[in-house]
């Protein structure tokens, strides 16, 4: 079980949860994940370890609410306890490679930002590429400039940085400036097939960290299985990060569309139970 200390909006939609867990604080490293659980009759989550303090016993968690859980997940207050299972997933291979171009999409900010501060620890140059549709969604703009040399920003609205796609701007510094060592991209699937689509003629390495649908967390129900090259692997013990040259995104995301019909009825179950506890506990004039 973890103890939830705080919960803070910092984004529409995003909200900073810092757990107390202490074992999982201790074994944390960059690229690791949780499984959530936040009541008995609830889904389990995969969440990313955004940051964790093994001193006291801290992790900290970036969640998009996009749908029942995670909704619901913005309800719960500090005192709540939960369970979470982990760390999960096979941590991040940090080395010294010479520069690496870090590029974050929308909540994909929150898995990179461990990742670059580990790049950084370990005595790269980090140049970050963090993108989103409006400058309130492009998140952990400070975490992330902390832990960067250069920082990019684009924005598809053109409210903040540069107007355009973070792929725009990966072209362009590629152009001007050559070949990064490595770019290390995470953000929704379409982006990092673009980014890997634009890295592949170059032959730059690129990391990209999958965000498949997860059940079980264990490798034992084969919900997170992804195609690499002629290989068949599971996200969820082998990953989440891959070689992004070789992963089948298009089956990425038509398997990330398997439940959506299931998905939007349960949201809208969610929703309507709140209205309806909304108008309960409202004053009558
Ligand atoms: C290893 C891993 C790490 C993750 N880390 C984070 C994180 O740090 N912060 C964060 O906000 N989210 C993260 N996610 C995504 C998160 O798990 C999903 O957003 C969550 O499961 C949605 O649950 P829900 O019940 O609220 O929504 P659902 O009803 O399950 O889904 C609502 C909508 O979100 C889409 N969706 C569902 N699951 C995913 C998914 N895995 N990836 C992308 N879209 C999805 C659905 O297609 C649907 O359109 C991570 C996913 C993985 C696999
Ligand atoms: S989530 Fe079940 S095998 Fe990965």
């Amino acid at each position: 079980m973890a103890t939830l200390i705080s919960k803070e909006t910092i984004a529409p939609q995003f909200t900073r949860y810092v757990l107390e867990c202490e074992p999982i604080a201790r074994k944390h490293r960059a690229g690791q994940f949780v499984m959530v659980l936040i009541h008995d009759h609830g889904e389990r989550i995969p969440l990313t370890i955004a940051d964790s303090d093994a001193e006291a016993g801290t992790i900290t968690l970036v969640v998009q609410a996009v749908g029942k859980t995670t909704m619901e997940m913005e309800l719960l207050e500090p005192g709540a306890e939960i369970q979470v299972a982990g760390p999960l997933g096979t941590p991040t291979h940090v080395e010294r490679v010479g520069t690496c171009v870090c590029i974050g999409g929308g909540a994909g900010i929150a898995p990179l930002y461990p990742i670059a501060k580990a790049m950084k620890n370990a005595e790269n140059h980090i140049i970050s590429i963090l993108g989103g549709r409006t400058k309130e969604l492009v998140i952990m703009r400070e975490e992330m400039e902390a832990v960067s040399d250069e920082m990019i920003y684009t924005t598809d609205d053109g409210s903040f940085g540069r107007k355009g796609l973070v792929t725009h701007a990966l072209n362009d510094l590629i152009e001007e400036r050559g070949k990064p060592d490595m770019v290390i991209a995470i953000g929704p699937a379409i982006m990092m097939k673009f980014v890997a689509e634009m890295t592949r003629p170059h032959e730059i390495p690129t990391i990209v960290s999958l965000n498949s649908i997860m059940i079980d967390g264990t490798g034992m129900c084969g919900g997170c299985r992804v195609g690499l090259g002629t290989e068949t692997k599971f996200v969820c013990v082998d990953g989440p990060e891959f070689d992004g040259h070789k992963v089948d995104f298009d089956l990425l995301m038509k398997r990330q569309r398997t439940f959506v019909e299931q998905e939007e009825e349960a949201r809208r179950r969610f929703e309507e139970q709140h209205r309806c506890r909304a108008m309960e506990g409202a004053e009558v004039s």
